[in-house]
């Protein structure tokens, strides 16, 4: 049976199955700042090589300070991780997780940390009907309402995959609504930098029931490096730390972090590139036949097909020209059209919109 794709980005079997080498392929499934990281970061990386014979810092306080002054927080209200994932992944066993309530459809790793940990999850799924809009006001009924209660709520802003954001607003009218019941609220801010405005990290380490998640894989384009935080009150994010295994954040990758969130030169460019490219490539998607493009607050676009196309026959057929994308159809409250596209450079956006729209007009 064919394995359908846990995830975006896997080059490496994308390069085994196509024949293609790995810098011939165009990896729209992987959403990462397409200026890639920051020259500053990559200069400071290179400088790291004679320290590799040493144990990276296990408390990874340089990176947590400079963290800490810019969020206005204590050192102790952070944590550094392998990656986002791997503080998902501490989170449920810390927190103790019975019962999660997830607004979807949604980035997969949350339920499989909940139920990995023992604990199940209900979905609140966001409808096609309204451009899968994040149901915030569903999230509040169900939470006042349900006879099944919930002790954590995922959200995701903006939403992976359907690149839906929701206010600052109404993300802290629910993170008030749930603290009145003692539920957590797990906030994934990991593509919130296209859309700052979004963001409660402001309220970080003041509500009691508050958990942010933040990444550099994407923005900062260092995916291979790995390399997440999480922000909150200090006796939680003690609770996550207790569990991390020692070293787990390697020391080129702090380094690098540091260096990245310094360089604000580059991250304007990265907005000012993203707004302008997102515009143009939304544009020429919409003018091929039958398709439908979501809106988008984040570096890539939710799409769906015609119906008479699926999205795993049409992931196939650009792989086969070299262009990866992500066919959504194995995430839960999305249907078998849906597929996802980072938002890339002219060029390759250009590239993807030819082969894309070739295949469209070709034989069903
Ligand atoms: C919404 C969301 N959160 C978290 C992650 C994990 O990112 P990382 O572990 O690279 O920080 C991903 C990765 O795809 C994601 O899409």
């Amino acid at each position: 049976m064919k394995r359908v794709p846990a995830h975006g980005g896997n080059v490496y079997e994308a390069a085994r199955a196509s024949g293609r080498p790995i810098g011939r392929l165009a990896d729209f499934s992987a959403s990462i700042n397409p200026l890639g990281p920051s020259p500053a970061a990559v200069r400071a990386l290179r400088h790291t090589l004679p320290q590799l014979v040493h144990y990276p810092d296990p408390d990874c306080l340089t990176l947590r300070r400079a963290l800490a002054k810019r969020w206005r927080l204590a050192t102790d209200q952070i944590l550094v991780g392998n990656g986002s994932s791997e503080l998902i992944h501490l989170l449920p066993r810390a927190l103790g997780m019975r019962h999660a309530l997830l607004v979807g459809p949604t980035f997969s790793e949350y339920a499989r940390a909940v139920e990995l940990a023992g604990g199940r999850v209900s979905y609140l799924h966001a409808k096609r009907s309204e451009d899968y809009r994040p149901p915030l006001e569903r999230v509040l009924d169900t939470m006042q309402h349900s006879r099944k209660p919930v002790d954590a709520i995922f959200l995701c802003n903006p939403n992976s995959p359907t690149g839906r954001a929701v206010d600052a607003a109404a993300v802290r009218t629910l993170v008030q609504a749930a603290a009145r019941r003692r539920i957590r609220v797990i906030l994934d801010e990991t593509f919130v930098e296209y859309c700052a405005d979004r963001s409660v990290m402001r309220d970080a380490g003041r509500s009691a029931n508050l958990l942010i998640l933040r990444s550099f894989t994407k923005f900062y384009a260092m995916p291979a490096l790995r390399l997440g935080y999480l922000v909150g009150p200090a006796p939680l994010i003690e609770q996550v730390r207790a569990l991390q295994p020692p070293w787990s954040v390697n020391m080129p990758a702090q380094v690098f972090a540091l260096a990245a969130i310094g360089d604000l030169a580059h991250t304007r460019r990265s907005l000012a590139f993203l707004q302008r490219e997102r515009a143009r490539f939304v544009m020429s998607l919409k003018a091929l036949p039958g398709l439908r493009v979501y809106p988008s607050e984040a570096n890539f676009l939710l799409l769906e097909l015609p119906m008479s196309r699926s999205a795993c026959v049409c992931a196939e057929a650009l792989a086969s020209r070299g262009l990866l994308i992500r066919d959504c159809s194995s995430v839960p409250g999305l249907n078998r059209w849906t597929v996802r596209l980072a938002v890339r450079r002219r060029m390759e956006n250009r590239r993807l919109v030819a082969a894309l729209g070739k295949w469209l007009g070709g034989p069903v």
